[in-house]
């Protein structure tokens, strides 16, 4: 493999327990199980659960953990300040939630890791409270770490539907493999700094938008697609203008992202129970065929098909979380995967330290370069 580009495609630099991303047959298997026997029916708690299992000394029952989950919430909310409102407010919320999130003590034992496991989900509805001029609302330790997100959010108790709906999100994007942000954790975790620190560098990485920041201009583009009859014009300009369509393509998947599919079962749930968009849901049908059909056409042999970031927007927009947050929610979720990567990088106990190759000029040619001047 040629990896003159950066990319390191290709490049195994992880055995892991924890996720298996096939790419060929559109599969996900997180600690044994198909993602689809997960998304639909565990919470955010138990996932986290069986993440961290091997991974710190003691790990509590699946019901001691969601409630030490809970008073972790709380930690988190008690480390927030008077004027953090007003001096994060006007930030782009990710970067608020990750100046946030570096004020968490760095360690590595499970405390540690279940204050920054709970640490995204209580400071994203504080950041985007704050954007609306309302104050934060503490956690309510005894709810799920699902139900108590929406809650610190909107101020009122979601239904069981849309608390579900958020659980499945939350599973879902947990863990995927050696993605951008989780790598950047490895490494940092490798250098023995901390997992406050791992999680740090994994917020970073997650918030460009070829990787996590990709949500919230999906909807961007559906708000300018504006009807089902305008979504074949729109993104073949948008394609001949040499745009990326984003919520397609993926470094891994030749088919099908499977999560697209966990995530759009999700909307249809909650469409059950009137929480949808029924127009907003078939322009967004409209649009994922139309852009399947263009990127086919226009990019023959590529394989670009739906990823992860469509359905999310859809689900994330019909939950209530204004779309300059997705990427922060995405971090609630994807947290307790680098907390458990960083850890199983730890136990490998050595440094990631690969080479690099010098293709620069050598020292005699600067030398000639810098007389000639
Ligand atoms: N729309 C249009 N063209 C695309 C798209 C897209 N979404 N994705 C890739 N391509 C094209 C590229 O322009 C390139 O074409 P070319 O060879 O004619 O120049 C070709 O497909 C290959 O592109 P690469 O950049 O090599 O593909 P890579 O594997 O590096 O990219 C990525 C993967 C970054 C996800 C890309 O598909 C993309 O930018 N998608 C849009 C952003 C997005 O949805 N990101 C979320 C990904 S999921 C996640 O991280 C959770």
């Amino acid at each position: 493999m040629n990896n003159d580009d950066g990319s390191l495609e290709g490049v195994v630099a992880a055995h892991t327990v924890l996720s298996e991303v096939d790419g060929e047959a559109g599969r996900l298997v997180i600690r044994g199980h198909e993602l689809d026997e997960i998304a639909q029916r565990w919470r955010y708690e138990d996932v986290v659960s069986l993440l961290f299992e091997g991974f710190f000394d003691t790990l509590p029952a699946a019901s001691a953990l969601r409630r030490a989950l809970g008073r972790a919430r709380r930690e988190a909310f008690e480390l927030l300040q008077p004027n953090d409102d007003a001096q994060l407010r006007r930030m782009p919320p990710i970067e608020a939630v990750r100046a946030l999130m570096a004020r968490l003590p760095d360690g590595d034992d499970l405390p540690t890791a279940l204050r920054l496991v709970a640490a995204p989900a209580v400071y994203t509805a504080a950041v985007m409270r704050w954007r609306l001029g309302v104050p934060a609302l503490a956690p309510d330790e005894a709810l799920t770490h699902a139900a108590d997100m929406l809650r610190m959010l909107h101020g009122r108790s979601p239904t069981p539907a849309q608390s579900a709906a958020l659980d499945t999100y939350l599973v879902t994007v947990c863990d995927h493999g050696l993605n951008a942000s989780t790598f950047a954790a490895r490494v940092v975790a490798s250098t023995g700094a901390g997992l406050a620190s791992a999680v740090v560098a994994g917020v970073s990485a997650l918030k460009g938008p070829l990787h996590g920041g990709a949500p919230g201009p999906v909807l961007d583009a559906l708000d300018a697609i504006g009807t089902a009859a305008n979504a074949r014009a729109w993104l073949e300009q948008a394609v001949a203008d040499g745009q990326r369509l984003m919520g397609f393509g993926h470094r891994i998947y030749r088919v099908r992202d499977p999560r697209a599919d966990a995530l759009k079962g999700a909307l249809g749930r909650l469409g059950e129970e009137g929480s949808v968009n029924a127009a907003r849901f078939a322009l967004a049908e409209a649009a994922e065929q139309a852009a399947l059909a263009i990127l086919r056409e226009k990019k023959p042999g590529r394989a670009l098909e739906t990823n992860v970031e469509f359905y999310t927007a859809l689900l994330l927009e019909a939950l209530g979380f204004g779309r300059e947050s997705f990427t922060c929610v995405f971090a609630a979720g994807r947290v307790s995967g680098w907390v458990a990567h960083a850890r199983e990088q730890v136990k490998k106990g050595r440094l990631i330290r690969p080479q690099s190759v010098y293709v620069g000029p050598a020292p005699e040619e600067s030398g000639e370069a810098a007389l000639a001047h």
